[in-house]
Parts: structure tokens; sequence; C-alpha cells
């Protein structure tokens, strides 16, 4: 029986590949690095489907070395990798992952909010290097209040949510910005909608959940920075790109804010001369955000099941496009 054929553009769960394999034939990229821009165009040349990661860059010239190409599952909630006007126009059904990481990654969020807050990784490397010499100083290592604090969220889609539902928890009061504003949300939790400026003005902790577009393309730069309160830290697990890496780094080095929490970074990987590497106020992680093995799962199966569904010309539970459904008649 004649299968599909599939390419899968990085490792993912066996269970996702499993289920896959039920419809299609895979052909499975092995390696930790991912595929070359030349070596995705020749894998996608001659497939009907495509399970993709955040790295894989997909643009026109790509797709049109793809003429079998119905559907790209992105295994991920960002979508900053792929021209999706160029897909749609191909009639090239999008999937992606959002819900099942939001829990994850907002967990993520405060774990990098509490480190710079309360000095965490920066006072375990001391002990790490012997310092520890007096068993308790009241003085030594003393950090930023978390509870009782401002949370300012910009950007309130899933995982803003779910980050500004954790700060509840810690008694902290949540203002937040976003471009739609959600008000059955605000009235749930209690969470106050402000502008932009007033959220970088008023919160002691400032977390970014924004999609990268080019309206967000440098959204926080010198401007915003210096807006901010002096003693705030600011936490971002959206995309690199959306803060200046050049300004966040003066920003941190002249006192304009006290910290921040980087998941993402621009350039990505942060290369290890890079000087903000060497500040004791910034805590960088390697873009970790979804990264439980439980939501991890859940992303790739998500993935598979809609890469089936549109190879099986049915809706996908989460499409990045579905005006295509209209073409496509589903
Ligand atoms: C996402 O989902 O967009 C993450 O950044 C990748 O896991």
């Amino acid at each position: 029986m004649f299968k599909p054929r599939v390419y899968v553009s990085r490792q993912i769960f066996p269970d996702a590949l499993d289920l896959i394999e039920k419809t299609a034939e895979i052909e499975l990229w092995p390696h930790d690095e991912p595929p070359s821009p030349e070596q995705l165009k020749e894998a996608l040349s001659d497939v009907d489907a495509a399970i993709i990661n955040v790295m894989d860059r997909i643009d026109g010239p790509l797709l049109d070395a793809a003429p079998k190409l119905k559907v790209l599952s992105q295994v991920a909630v960002g979508l900053d990798n792929i021209d999706i006007p160029e897909a749609t126009r191909r009639e090239i059904l999008v999937g992606y992952t959002p819900g099942v990481l939001a829990k994850s990654t907002a967990d993520l969020a405060f774990a990098l909010l509490l480190a710079v807050a309360r000095r965490v990784v920066e006072s375990d490397k001391w002990v790490r290097d012997g310092n520890w010499k007096i068993s308790h100083h009241p003085m030594f290592w003393l950090g930023s209040e978390v509870n009782g604090s401002t949370l300012g969220v910009v950007g309130l889609g899933g995982i803003g949510i779910e980050t500004a539902k954790r700060a509840l928890g810690f008694d902290m009061k949540v203002l937040y910005h976003s471009r739609t504003r959600k008000r059955d949300v605000e009235k749930e939790f209690g969470f106050k909608y402000e502008s932009f400026k007033r959220v970088l003005a008023e919160s002691d902790f400032i977390s970014l959940h924004v999609p990268l577009t080019p309206e967000t393309h440098g959204f926080i730069g010198e401007k915003q920075l210096r807006s901010m309160k002096k003693s705030a830290i600011l936490i971002n697990l959206s995309r690199g790109p959306v803060v200046d890496t050049e300004a966040l780094y003066n920003s941190l080095t002249k006192g304009w804010i006290a910290g921040a929490g980087l998941d993402v970074f621009d350039p990505e990987p942060v290369p290890p001369n890079h000087p903000i590497l060497g500040l004791d106020n910034v805590v960088v992680l390697p873009h970790i955000g979804s990264a439980s093995s439980g939501s991890r799962r859940e992303m790739h199966l998500l993935a598979a099941r809609n890469l089936i569904a549109g190879l099986k010309g049915e809706r996908l539970e989460e499409c990045a496009n579905p005006e295509v459904y209209e073409t496509l008649g589903i």
C-alpha cells in the first residue's frame, strides 16, 4: 500500500515516531546538530510532510524546492522560523504546539525569576569555589524581595497567563500588557491591564512572552530599559531578538536595571566569550523553556497528530494558517 513520505528533522519521542509510522514512511535526521539549509532543502524536496523544529528556516525558495509538501508540523509554539504567508500561498498546512508547553515554560520563568532575585546561581558558584567560610552572615547574599512585589507580564498568551498565575502564589501583584486585552482572565485572576509604558515603569519583575515578529524585534531597547525601575529584573523566555542585546548589556553594567534571567539570546547559542556571561546579575539558560520530559513528549505527540491529520486531509488540532482549510475544502 502506498504510504506518504515524512521527514523528521530532529529526534523525537519514540511513541510520536510510532504514531507517524502507522501512516507514513519516515526519514529521520539522526544527528544532534540540525540539518544545514542545503540538507533541509534536499530532504524536503521529495516528501509529503515534515516534522520541523525552531532551528529549521522555512522560506519561499525552500518551499519552491518541495513541490509535494502538504503539511509542515512545527514542534514549538513560536513560528518565527517559518514564512507562514509563503506556506499558505502554496496551500501547505502549518501545525504547531501551543498549550502543552505553557505550564512547563511558566515554571521555568519562575525558576529564572527566583534564581536572579535570590542570587541562586551566583551563590552556588561561590560555595563551589570554596568561599563559604562563615556559617551564617546577617548581611551576606541579600537579594530582592519576591513576595509582595509586582510582576509585569508582556504578552498574555498561554505562557504569559501561566506565569502570571504562578505569581499569585507569591502574593505578587500582576500587571500585564498584551496586544489583546483579556478581560475574562483579568476578572478570574485579578490581573491588571496597563499600557506597555506603565508595565515597564511600575514592575519589579518584567517577564516577556511575546512572539518574535517584525513589530517585536528589538521591542526592549535602551529607551525601555531606562524606563524600568533600577531594581527591576528582566526575564526573557520569548525569543532573543525581542531584546536588544547591547542595550541589555549596558543596562546591566550601568545600573539601569538590577538583573536579567534569559532563556533565549541574540545570537543563539550565546558565544562562550560574550561579555554578558561575565556578569553576576544575569542567569543564562540554553533555550530550555519547554524542556520538561512531559511537555516535550506532549509536544512531539501533538506535532505527530497534526501531521497525520494533514496527511489524511483533515483539520489539524493546532493550525497556524487555518485559512488553507478553505482552499483545500476541509
Ligand atoms: C517554542 O515552543 O517556541 C520554544 O521556544 C521551543 O521549544
